[in-house]
């Protein structure tokens, strides 16, 4: 039984955390285990040319991860076998729980070299890619996520194909690439994923993504599309709570959450990436209280993030000595 089936068989359907590159690595997942754990996580997507090339020092911080985020799944992207092939012969010692083939980013310039989802207009390459990945895997399950066309909504012939790859599982992102993320995914079509599924590959798992906000829609989606479970974007942007299914976090813990992601950040990352890069988890974890836009303005405005823990610590000890 591979870890797809297992959660399902345990929890009946797959609530997974989206990859999103700057967003979802290694301190923000961590923060999310403590705060409301999705059943898996993928990393952000690194290139299998990054990492044969040279430069591999400037990508492998996309493979880190503790054992406490487990269930993951190392995401991939790339358009040369070769190079899958290489990159998954030396990240199975990691031992991710499954490693997913990136076929869906619609970013510009990874469309014109030919990556991403620009990769669904060729299918026989993509057999190549997934044959390459098969062939150093092992027993990790292999995956692909994916939208529903390049230029126009293709699922038939594309899910077709793709379920005729045995994979261990497909993510559905429910729209075209063409279109970004710029109008609502089309959850039809992730359903007509499903019963091609029943028909061509039925053990392969189907995860739909797109626009799920709260787990009340994802239960809602699941069992009105038939998908075994949902990956959730954006979602956790608006709420890093989504996967706990509290409401109403009160600012103390809003406060201490964001400091143990500093602190966390400080020890994991420092060096590697910049403060600057961590003032959009600021807006994430604090909102809805009295005198937050000025706290927040104040640490965007920070450049140094002992300064900012500084700021933080100052608020806390504050709020809990004022009436
Ligand atoms: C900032 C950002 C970064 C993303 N990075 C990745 C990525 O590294 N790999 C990937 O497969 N998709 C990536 N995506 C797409 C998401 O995984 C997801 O498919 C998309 O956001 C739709 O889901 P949602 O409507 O729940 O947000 C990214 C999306 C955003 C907004």
């Amino acid at each position: 039984m591979n870890v797809y089936e297992r959660i399902i068989k345990e929890k009946s359907c797959i609530y997974a955390l989206a990859p999103m590159e700057d967003i979802t690595d290694s301190v923000f997942r961590q923060m999310l285990c403590d705060i409301g754990k999705p059943d898996m996580f993928f990393t952000e997507f690194m290139s299998t040319d990054g990492y044969m090339s040279k430069g591999r020092e400037n990508v492998m911080h996309r493979l880190e991860f503790r054992d406490i985020e487990r269930p993951i799944i190392v995401q991939l992207w790339g358009n040369t076998p070769e190079n899958y092939a290489n990159t998954v012969k030396n990240i199975v010692n990691l031992k991710p729980d499954g490693i997913d083939i990136n076929i869906g980013c619609s970013v510009k310039n990874v469309l014109r070299s030919g990556h991403c989802s620009a990769l669904i207009k060729e299918p026989e390459l993509v057999k190549d890619i997934i044959e390459a990945v098969k062939s150093k895997a092992g027993d990790i399950p292999v995956s692909v996520k994916t939208r529903l066309g390049y230029d126009s909504i293709i699922t038939d012939s594309w899910f077709n194909f793709l379920l005729e790859q045995n994979l261990d599982l497909i993510t559905v992102h429910g729209r075209i690439s063409k279109d970004g993320y710029n109008i609502p995914a089309n959850w039809d079509e992730i359903g007509k994923v499903v019963k091609l599924r029943d028909v061509v590959s039925p053990t392969t798992v189907i995860l739909g993504n797109g626009d799920i906000s709260s787990l009340d829609m994802a239960d809602e989606y699941v069992s009105k599309y038939g998908v075994d479970g949902v990956m959730v974007g954006r979602g956790i942007v608006n709420n890093p709570w989504l996967f706990s299914r509290r409401g109403d976090i009160d600012e103390k813990e809003r406060l201490e959450v964001l400091k143990k992601h500093l602190e966390l950040f400080k020890g994991t990352w420092e060096g590697v990436k910049s403060y600057n890069s961590q003032k959009k988890y600021v807006k994430m974890y604090i909102s809805g209280f009295e005198g937050v836009s000025e706290l927040r303005q104040r640490l965007m405005e920070c450049e140094e993030v002992d300064r900012a823990l500084e700021i933080v610590e100052g608020y806390i000890e504050e709020s809990a000595i004022s009436p």
